[in-house]
């Protein structure tokens, strides 16, 4: 066994061996199961995409008939989960109303049999079904409102948009969010994944591991940015106030949210397309004028830290498109959560075939054979400037 450097936050150590995706982050290229990012927003469905990351192949349509009507069968939660989300505080944050919600699922389907395919699918159903009327019920809940139950008239988008707002999406509304779940639904081993591996490797259950990998999602480097490009947006307020703002973020060496990534040194393909979704919707339904203060930032930061290989991220352009969708702010994250389940089950299902748990190493930085000493002989120590 080869033992690699110590590389902080394991930059570039490989942590499994993977074919669900591929990305080139020197070129901007993502490939989920070999097929380019680009061709499924297009052609596909995310519900098509996630069977592709899940099964490893594009379904047969009687293959992708009974795959959706199995989620279609199984979105409504027990009331008893809706009962435990009234409890929780309005001013909760929405990212753990969900990771609490789906650890509890693990308590109405506690059965783990791991080597039976039939619970490897049922699970699958389950979670990419429930998540997000989980999601849209807590939004109406937290205001003291019941929540929508699921239209089974409607497909998987255009149902989620109507148990959030009340009222069936119009079509173009359905099917630009539709590619916004199939462009966040995957992206090799990520940080949210790799704590879904992690997890799945103890063989604990699959609303366990999805629980864990929502709690990694939540964090403002990762998944939470998207909420938190609007706060910028909405701070920066207008176009003459971008380069004042970018140039004190670098004075203060402070991260400028949607920007940057651990692999991409060019602009992320995904925020490419996002881009030009706003810009569908802005021409459908009314300008925003955060678009322009978006894409001025995006310049100006192109020419401060494009050398540094800082571009747009999956997160700077979302928020704008879900935003326009009626998508409250603090939901644009557990919208990534709702695609990224698929991600994170094709990651589970992936390692379960060649399991072995996680246990790295470390480097030992501290002391050896220090003797134990007695509570009364403790003293404070207190350092040069008097502090403790
Ligand atoms: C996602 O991994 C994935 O695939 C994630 C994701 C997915 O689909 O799962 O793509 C989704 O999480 C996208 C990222 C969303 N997060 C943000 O937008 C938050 C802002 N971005 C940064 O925090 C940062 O870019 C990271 C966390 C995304 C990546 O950080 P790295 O790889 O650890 O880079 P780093 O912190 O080592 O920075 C390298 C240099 C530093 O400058 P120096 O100290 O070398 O001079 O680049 C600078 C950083 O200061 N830098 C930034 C910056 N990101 C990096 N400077 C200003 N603004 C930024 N956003």
């Amino acid at each position: 066994m080869t033992v690699c450097e110590y590389s902080p936050g394991l930059e570039g150590i490989p942590a499994a061996q993977s074919s669900i995706s591929y990305v080139d982050g020197k070129n901007g290229i993502l490939e989920y199961r070999g097929i380019r990012i680009e061709e499924l927003a297009v052609k596909s469905t995310f519900l098509e995409t996630a069977y592709l990351l899940i099964w490893g192949k594009l379904p047969t349509q009687d293959e992708l008939s009974e795959f959706e009507t199995d989620i279609l069968y199984h979105r409504r939660i027990k009331y008893s989960i809706r009962d435990m989300m009234k409890c929780f505080p309005e001013t909760g944050h929405p990212m753990d109303a969900l990771q609490t919600s789906a650890a509890a699922l693990g308590l109405f389907y506690a059965r783990r049999a791991l080597d039976d395919p039939t619970y490897i699918r049922q699970a699958v159903v389950r979670l990419l079904a429930k998540i997000p009327t989980m999601v849209a019920a807590f939004k109406l809940m937290r205001k003291g409102n019941d929540p929508v139950q699921p239209n089974d008239d409607l497909g998987y988008s255009a149902n989620f948009l109507y148990m959030l707002t009340e009222r069936p999406p119009d079509p173009l509304a359905a099917r630009i969010f539709d590619v916004c779940l199939t462009l966040h639904a995957e992206h090799t081993i990520n940080a949210s994944t790799f704590s879904a591996m992690v997890t799945a490797s103890t063989l604990t259950d699959p609303y366990a591991v999805v629980a864990s990998a929502v709690g990694t999602l939540a964090g403002p480097l990762h998944g939470g940015a998207n909420e938190e490009v609007l706060v910028m947006l909405e701070e920066i307020g207008s176009k003459e106030n971008v380069l004042p703002y970018v140039e004190k973020c670098i004075a203060n060496k402070h991260k400028i949210m949607g920007f940057g990534h651990r692999v991409y040194k060019v602009k992320d393909p995904r925020a490419t397309i996002l881009q030009s979704l706003a810009q569908e919707l802005f021409a459908a339904t009314g300008y925003d004028d955060y678009y322009d203060i978006a894409v001025e930032l995006e310049n100006v930061i192109a020419e401060k830290l494009g050398s540094k290989g800082i571009y747009p991220n999956v997160d700077f352009y979302s928020g704008l498109v879900y935003r326009k969708l009626g998508i409250p702010n603090d939901l644009f994250t557990p919208v990534f959560a709702i695609a990224r389940v698929a991600g994170w089950l094709a990651h589970w299902k992936e390692q379960l075939a060649v399991n072995r748990i996680f246990r790295p190493t470390q480097v030992y930085q501290g002391e050896h054979n220090l003797p134990y000493i007695p509570i009364e002989a403790r003293v404070v120590a207190i350092d040069s400037n008097g502090n403790k």
